[in-house]
């Protein structure tokens, strides 16, 4: 039929990992894509290791589109390759069953319940009101890092680290198309990955526009020409990249929390943006204003942006 057809044409011996070498776990993450579990993988980087990983696969019931969708972010990931700050693949089942991908597992979850996780008490929330329901997945495996706790420059760097892995993506020619905090994972040693980013995505309206459980819409994180006439680039990423590092700068509060979706166009237009996060140092909040310039030339490269927060961090030599 049609799915073995498609399945056979993503074929690939290199990648193949035997099923018996895999057991699957809990449930970690469900979307509208498809779910990813907690797995354990025999053989996968060394001989003789077990290694804890992730594993992304579709319902049981899944459609052709739906499967092929998966295989399409399979060979984005191949394509990719490996670089520290974004989720690399290990692996993948194709055959004999259904299809699996076996990415690196991040410990700490998603960057936006994390931040929340580790917001100082008393600190200013800038705009976020709601309460979080899904928050206690990981916290059983956040005992090492309990008692550190979340500087400013701790946060100056998740920027750097995801500026740095969106870097390494666009000199890939890969565009994310959603990057914001939810979409970043946090792995041992709270290196920042950034995930997702061979998703399929469906660009003709009904995921920007969907309300998540608390309220936020995806539009948020999309730059005017993205959202006004569909057009995604390397820019549209950088401004993307902007209200992430607003997240990340107010330990992941929720932008524009009184702006309905419908109303962020004209809203932006009119020159109207986020305010400059209590905690924020100056020079940061001037790099995140540069990243969301409304004409899309103006904005800087990650390059740049890396080359700004180095600095920072740093200093220049
Ligand atoms: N949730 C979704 N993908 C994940 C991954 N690779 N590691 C940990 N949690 C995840």
């Amino acid at each position: 039929g049609t799915i073995s057809t498609i399945i056979s044409s993503y074929y690939d011996d290199q990648c193949e990992f035997p099923r018996e070498n895999l057991t699957i776990g809990h449930l970690i993450g469900k979307g509208a894509f498809g779910f990813v579990y907690q797995g354990l993988a025999k053989n996968i980087n060394s001989k003789d290791k077990i290694t804890t990983v992730a594993i992304k696969t579709v319902r049981e019931d899944a459609t052709s589109e739906e499967i092929e969708n998966l295989l399409k972010e399979l060979s984005v990931m191949k394509m990719v390759g490996k670089h520290t700050n974004i989720i690399s693949l290990l692996g993948c089942c194709t055959k004999g069953g259904q299809v699996m991908l076996i990415v690196e597992y991040a410990k700490y979850g998603n960057l936006r319940d994390y931040l929340r996780r580790k917001r100082p008490s008393g600190h200013i929330l800038s705009g976020s009101f709601e309460q979080d329901e899904n928050d206690n997945a990981y916290k059983q495996d956040d005992n090492d890092d309990l008692k550190r706790s979340l500087t400013t420059l701790d946060l100056i760097f998740f920027c750097l680290q995801t500026a740095t892995g969106m870097e390494y993506l666009h000199s890939k020619k890969c565009i994310h198309r959603d990057l914001a905090a939810r979409n970043v994972l946090l792995a041992e040693n709270r290196i920042c990955k950034i995930a997702d980013f061979g998703l399929a995505r469906d660009l003709t309206q009904t995921y920007y526009y969907r309300k998540q459980t608390d309220g936020r819409v995806p539009v948020k994180w999309m730059s005017p020409e993205a959202l006004f006439d569909r057009k995604f680039s390397t820019k549209s990423d950088v401004w993307s990249f902007s209200i992430l590092a607003w997240e990340i700068m107010t330990y992941g509060g929720s932008p524009y929390p009184s702006i309905a979706a419908e109303q962020l166009f004209d809203y932006l237009k009119n020159g109207n943006r986020m305010n400059q996060p209590a905690n924020c140092p100056h020079e940061i909040f001037q790099l995140i204003e540069l990243c969301w310039t409304f004409k899309e030339s103006l904005r800087p490269t990650f390059t740049q942006i890396c080359e700004s927060l180095r600095c920072y961090l740093y200093g220049s030599s």
